[in-house]
C-alpha cells in the first residue's frame, strides 16, 4: 500500500505533482483544497446568507458535499479561495471534511492499494503515517506568475500585468498567513516531510525528484 501526503502553499506545484503521482502509481487523488473551495463557493452563491451564521452554514454545506461535484471552474477563483481560507479556521467544519477525506482514503486503499492527497494538513493530520510526505513551496513571485498564466489571458498590457501580479501576491500572502497561523491544523511541513522548493524547477523536474524519493533513489534530507 502506498499513501502519499502532499502539502504546501498555493501554486507551488503540489496539485500537479499529486495528479502526476496518482497517474504514475494508478492510485486515486483527492485535492482537499477543492472541498474547502466547494463549501466557500456555495456560501458565495447564497446571497441572502447572514454572515453571523457562517459557521453553521459551512457545516451544513460540508455535510452534503460529495466528491463528484468538485470539478468546477468557479471553484478556482480568487474570491472562492479567500472565503475558503477564512472558513478553514473552523474546527467543526474541518472535522466534517476530515471524516470525508478519511472515507476517501479507506476506500482508495481498499480498492486501489493507496491514494494521494494534497492540501495543507495532510501529512500532519489526515495521513500522519503516510508512506511519503512532501511539502512543496516556491517564491511568492513565481507562484503569482504561475497563477496568472493559469488564467490563460491572451494579451495583457505590461502595466495591467504588473497590477494583476501585485494583486495576486497580496491575496496569496494574506491566504498563506491565515493558513499558517490558525490554531487548528495550520499549514506546516510535517517533521518527516521532504521539503521541495519549486522556484527554479518545472513540474516534470518536481515529479522526477518525488519519484526518485519514492523509489528510494534519494536519501532523506
Ligand atoms: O489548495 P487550495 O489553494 O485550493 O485551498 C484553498 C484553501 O483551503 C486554502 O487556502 C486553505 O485555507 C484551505 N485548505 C485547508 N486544508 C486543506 C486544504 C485546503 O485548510 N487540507
Amino acid at each position: 500500500m502506498i499513501e502519499i501526503a502532499i502539502d504546501g502553499t498555493s501554486a507551488s506545484g503540489k496539485g500537479t505533482l499529486a495528479k502526476k503521482l496518482s497517474e504514475k502509481y494508478s492510485i486515486p487523488h483527492l485535492d482537499t483544497g477543492l472541498m474547502y473551495r466547494k463549501v466557500a463557493s456555495e456560501i458565495l452563491k447564497d446571497k441572502g446568507n447572514n454572515l453571523k451564521n457562517i459557521l453553521e452554514l459551512s457545516c451544513k454545506i460540508a455535510r452534503t458535499l460529495n466528491f463528484e461535484n468538485l470539478q468546477n471552474k468557479e471553484l478556482r477563483t480568487e474570491d472562492t479561495a479567500k472565503i475558503a481560507s477564512e472558513i478553514a479556521v473552523f474546527p467543526s467544519l474541518r472535522e466534517i471534511l476530515n471524516l470525508k477525506q478519511l472515507e476517501f482514503v479507506n476506500k482508495s486503499n481498499e480498492q486501489f492499494g493507496g491514494c494521494v492527497l494534497d492540501g495543507r494538513d495532510i501529512g500532519t493530520k489526515i495521513l500522519p503515517n503516510a508512506s511519503f510526505k512532501f511539502f512543496i513551496d516556491a517564491s511568492i513571485e513565481i507562484r503569482a506568475k504561475r497563477r496568472l498564466l493559469e488564467k490563460n489571458i491572451t494579451f495583457l498590457h505590461e502595466n495591467d500585468e504588473k497590477c494583476m501580479l501585485q494583486n495576486l501576491i497580496k491575496n496569496m500572502v494574506e491566504r498563506d498567513n491565515i493558513d499558517k497561523s490558525r490554531p487548528e491544523a495550520p499549514m506546516v511541513a510535517a517533521k518527516d516531510a521532504y521539503i521541495i522548493d519549486t522556484t527554479a524547477i518545472n513540474a516534470d523536474e518536481l515529479l522526477s525528484i518525488a519519484t526518485n524519493i519514492i523509489e528510494g533513489n534519494l536519501t532523506k534530507n
